[in-house]
């Protein structure tokens, strides 16, 4: 519930409240566990500290308008020809509501010029998040934004501040970190054009005590696909302000007459239940407000790491029939199927099928797929071309580039300037004739393998927009496509894990969280991802060994399926090499994923044990009705001396009788979660999956 009360906004949620005052400053005065609304006005304090710091509460504003004054990162400055100064005066608010959904819009209007900002809070109560976003209308001179943010939070004094944060690289996404604030500013960002692989748009932040079962936890993620950052600032006054929008690092953008611009969506939230807590409100989030819908997630097959860029329709039909045998449900082709793509050389951006490995066509393949009882997928990479393209030889002036210079080139491609009208309505084009041609194709994977550089179309004046312009544009394309093929779903994936944030999810299924597809590493990129982002769109294939490198990830077949079938799980292993007797193993393994999937897709999460702290490693999902329970539990580095390595479940009721698959007496949800279970976990790379029902 929102309220205004002696010049204070009041937003109650479930748990939680979040306070802040009116006027042309609004500044943060509380967020945390909830308060009694009628005693608010006790907050309020003023603070000065001498006339050599004039208004301190500047550094809990909850948006920044730059004036001169702001110490501390803003929120929005915008240059007139002859002023950089904004004076925007606070008007009037209004609260919308639709369902369960309350909006807060706070008005403002620049005292120079008509320039109207309005301040978003998107109140979802039930899990106690807001999502912080600005509107800025401008019906007068044109303006040139250099600094575009969602908005700013702050967090009470406490003793100290911890920052977890998900950090990474190409096969090595999403690995938690934690930081301590000290007094100065810690940013993390993207420069790359895309979300990223160094950092994801994510954050938490706790007074160091907090752990998976305790403990406030204020945490946030920014909607966003282009270049952001996020800004940690800490005061000498004990103020910590975070601050997350669209990076300024080579930013701008013209507002003309007329026009508006409205910046991505800052979603924040508060939880007094640890980081677990924390996890699964997110995950149940997700589900519900971001996600385009809600579907179980098909078991998949992927050529990609067996047949690389020689997809051939003999080949295909050959992995097909057999991923059919073992219980796949989705049978995708990847890169190579197209142009003269027989390497990462050639070929990217001619979309047509390539008649050496398909003479006959991709309906062929298709067909044969649907025979025997799959869906069908493809790989596209719409937004890149080789310069051994037809479409570059007909078009050099589409990819990004700077006036007569020769682009860079990251996998031998370039980046396509999709911000044009006839570069969007190419892609726009290709795709919808392609799934429009085969009706049969139900998902794509939509890849994005070169960060952006060289961002100019040769005109120094607008070209620091081309950034925004092309998530922009990106965003378009996938709103219209889903549009018009409502039952295809969608996969985000740019070179593994480097396009996952709310802002994209809005439009995908689900994501591809890193080309690493050894299951020992993914147990900890997984986990990074969990924090933030729900099972439903992580998937996680069976594979022979982790791509592009030579050395073998010798891991037993049950560690690399429990370790895939924590997610959405999927298979990209050379099946057509394997004997009857693995496909068998293959089979079985697919069937119990089957059994258990709405559990994990859908369940609550608890991370019951982690490798950052333990050789134990033990994730446990609940299925939506308290019934079903399923742990996966891996061990490494067992010590002759030790004991044998325990699993305590969470979650359960502890009144209620439990039965472990494989016990004989049945046990108290107490009895579980207090003396724990064996888990018979000894050397390394040892895994267990442990089901177990609710009697
Ligand atoms: C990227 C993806 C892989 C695969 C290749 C194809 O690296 O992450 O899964 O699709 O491209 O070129």
């Amino acid at each position: 519930m929102i309220t205004y009360q002696n010049n204070l906004f009041v937003i109650e949620m479930q748990n939680s409240s979040y306070v802040f005052t009116d006027g042309d400053v609004p500044a943060n005065v509380y967020w945390g566990e909830k308060l009694y609304g009628e005693e608010l006005g006790y907050l309020v304090k003023r603070r000065g500290h001498s006339s050599f710091d004039q208004n301190l509460d500047r550094n809990r504003e909850e948006y920044g308008f730059w004036d001169s004054y702001s110490v501390l990162e803003s929120c929005l400055k915008v240059n007139y020809p002859e002023t950089r100064k904004l004076n925007m005066h606070f008007q009037d608010y209004s609260i919308q509501t639709e369902g369960e959904k309350e909006t807060l819009i706070l008005r403002f209007q620049n005292e120079d010029s008509p320039l109207t900002a309005e301040i978003i809070y998107e109140i979802f109560p039930e899990f106690d998040m807001i999502g912080r976003s600005m509107r800025l209308k401008n019906n007068g001179e044109e303006v040139v934004i250099e600094n575009l943010k969602s908005g700013s939070v702050s967090i009470p004094p406490q003793k100290k501040y911890r920052v977890r944060y998900l950090s990474g690289k190409w096969a090595g996404e999403s690995h938690c970190n934690d930081q301590y604030l000290e007094n100065g500013a810690f940013t993390i960002q993207s420069r790359t054009g895309n979300t990223g692989p160094h950092f994801n748009p994510s954050f938490a932040l706790d007074n160091g005590t907090a752990d998976e079962q305790s403990g406030n936890v204020w945490f946030g993620l920014l909607g966003y696909s282009g270049n952001w950052q996020i800004t940690f600032e800490k005061t000498t006054f004990e103020d910590v302000k975070i601050t997350a929008g669209i990076s300024n690092f080579d930013f701008s953008y013209t507002l003309k007459n007329g026009e508006e611009i409205q910046t991505p969506i800052m979603y924040v939230g508060f939880t007094v239940g640890g980081y677990g807590k924390m996890s699964r409100t997110l995950h149940s989030f997700e589900n519900r407000h971001i996600l385009p819908r809600r579907q179980t997630g098909r078991v998949l097959y992927n050529s990609w790491e067996a047949t690389c860029f020689d997809v051939r329709v003999d080949s295909q039909k050959e992995l097909a029939e057999r991923a059919a045998k073992i219980g796949v449900e989705l049978f995708v082709i990847d890169d190579g199927w197209f142009g003269q793509r027989h390497s990462d050389k050639a070929g990217l951006g001619d979309w047509y099928v390539n008649k050496e490995k398909f003479p006959n066509g991709l309906n062929e393949l298709i067909l044969h797929v649907k025979k025997l009882g799959m869906d069908f997928g493809i790989w596209v990479e719409p937004e890149s071309v080789n310069p051994d393209s037809d479409l570059y030889r007909e078009h050099p002036d589409w990819v990004y580039h700077f006036k007569d210079q020769e682009p860079m080139q990251a996998r031998n491609q370039y980046t396509l300037n999709i911000g044009k009208p006839e570069v969007k309505q190419f892609i726009l084009d290709f795709m919808g004739k392609l799934l429009g041609e085969n009706p049969d194709i139900s998902f794509v994977k939509w890849d994005m393998n070169k960060t952006l550089m060289d961002v100019s179309a040769g005109n120094t004046a607008t070209d620091k927009e081309l950034w925004y312009r092309h998530v922009v544009a990106l965003y378009e394309i996938w709103e219209e496509l889903r549009k018009r093929f409502p039952n295809v779903e969608f996969e985000t994936c740019s070179g593994g894990g480097s396009r996952i944030d709310l802002g994209i999810l809005r439009f995908a299924d689900q994501c591809w969280p890193s080309d690493n597809t050894d299951a020992y590493s993914r147990l900890s990129i997984q986990e990074g991802f969990s924090y933030f982002y729900a099972p439903r769109i992580m998937t996680a294939w069976v594979t022979d060994a982790s791509t592009g490198d030579s050395r073998k990830y010798e891991r037993p077949y049950s560690y690399r399926f429990h370790s895939a079938m924590m997610g959405m799980l999927g298979i990209g292993a050379n099946i057509s090499r394997f004997s009857e007797e693995t496909l068998e193993e293959f089979a079985k393994y697919i069937a119990q994923y089957k059994e258990i999937r709405e559990t994990v897709q859908y369940g609550m999460q608890y991370r019951l044990s982690s490798l950052r702290e333990s050789p134990l490693h033990a994730v446990e999902y609940i299925s939506e009705n308290g019934e079903d329970i399923v742990i996966f539990a891996f061990h490494q580095g067992f010590h002759y001396d030790a004991a044998e390595p325990k699993v305590y479940p969470q979650g359960l009721c502890p009144e209620a009788v439990y039965q472990v698959e494989g016990m004989e007496e049945t046990l108290h949800g107490s009895t579980l979660m207090n003396a724990g279970l064996e888990t018979s976990l000894y050397g390394d790379f040892d895994s267990k999956f442990i089901h177990i029902k609710r009697v």
